[in-house]
């Protein structure tokens, strides 16, 4: 991620901090919209875990220059994503309906420049999940 990226990430995230009740119920709406398959892996979720996930990005999105204060969190919420059975396909779903939810609730103020970053930066953290969670599956088949 460049420097240019996380400027710009750093800058948003005040206000999608502040929207964001509205970006997370969006993103729901969204989600299960266009991927009504995801609502099976959400059956067991507690209401609070929902915001928790918008959450989530926010604070990445605020600590996007120090990725290191999120490990434990991170490390953390993939072994629950891996409990619930997620997969890299999904990540694109959450992507798409949380992009959906940032343009819809920014107007005006989703930018290209704004979206192109919080795309990339999006895409960054569920590489970052992939990864740590398929270190847990292959650990938990090696068992
Ligand atoms: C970068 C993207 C993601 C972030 C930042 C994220 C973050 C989180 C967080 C913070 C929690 C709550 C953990 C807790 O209870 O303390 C959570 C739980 C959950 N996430 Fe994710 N998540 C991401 C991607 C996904 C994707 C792609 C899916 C599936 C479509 C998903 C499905 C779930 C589910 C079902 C739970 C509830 C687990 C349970 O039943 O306890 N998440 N996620």
């Amino acid at each position: 991620m460049n420097e240019n990226t996380k400027a710009i990430i750093k800058a948003t995230a005040p206000i999608i901090k502040k929207h964001g009740e509205e970006i997370t119920t969006v993103m729901y709406k969204f989600l299960f919209l266009n991927h009504p398959e995801a609502k099976d892996l959400f059956k067991n979720a507690q209401a609070d875990q929902y915001k928790k996930l918008a959450n989530m990005v926010y604070a990445y999105a605020e600590n996007i220059d120090k990725l290191e204060v999120l490990g434990k969190g991170i490390e953390k919420v993939a072994h629950l994503h891996v409990n619930t059975k997620i997969e890299p396909k999904h990540y694109p779903w959450v992507g798409e309906s949380l992009l959906l939810a940032i343009k819809e609730v920014l107007g005006d103020g989703a930018t290209p420049e704004v979206m192109d970053a919080w795309k990339e930066a999006y895409f960054f953290l569920a590489d970052v999940f992939i990864n740590k969670e398929k270190e847990i599956y292959t650990d938990k088949a090696a068992v």
